[in-house]
């Protein structure tokens, strides 16, 4: 099983980026960790800033992972383009969000995603996409 977990724009600094938000462990820590829960899962990780790198992304793995863990930050709340990259592959996707974004600012409360998304995940600490990779596991 092949599942890929895409971080979108400012997530390459989790650790540093209001820990009271996002905590302050680094993603690249949380990863070893991660793929050490899943030893019979083949886990990638993908960062960028950029929306057309993301796309780029799940255009790539999109018709042959088996799922796409997906936290495409601010994008989340902007990017009619990532959503429709989400419609146009086979790969299901779970979108996920570290914070609550629904106990934040209004502007984070709609997703144009999670519609083209198998489910969402959000608020529960990095622990989301542990719960990701689990889904795609028991699916
Ligand atoms: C986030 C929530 C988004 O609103 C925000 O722009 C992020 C991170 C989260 O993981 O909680 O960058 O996706």
């Amino acid at each position: 099983m092949k599942i890929l977990i895409i971080n979108g724009p400012n997530l390459n600094l989790l650790g540093k980026r209001e820990p009271t938000v996002y905590g302050h462990q680094s993603f690249d820590d949380y990863f070893e960790v991660l793929k050490s829960s899943f030893p019979k899962i083949d886990i990638a990780y993908f960062q960028s800033n950029y929306e057309g790198a993301i796309i780029d992304k799940v255009h790539e793995v999109g018709f042959t992972y088996d799922g796409i863990v997906l936290n495409a930050g601010a994008y989340t709340h902007t990017s009619i383009a990532i959503s429709d990259a989400i419609g146009a592959v086979t790969t299901p996707v779970v979108e996920v969000h570290i914070s609550n974004v629904h106990a934040r600012e209004k502007y984070r409360h709609h997703s144009y995603l999670a519609a083209k998304c198998v489910g969402v995940i959000a608020g529960l600490g990095l622990d989301v996409y542990r719960l990701g990779i689990e889904y795609f596991k028991n699916k």
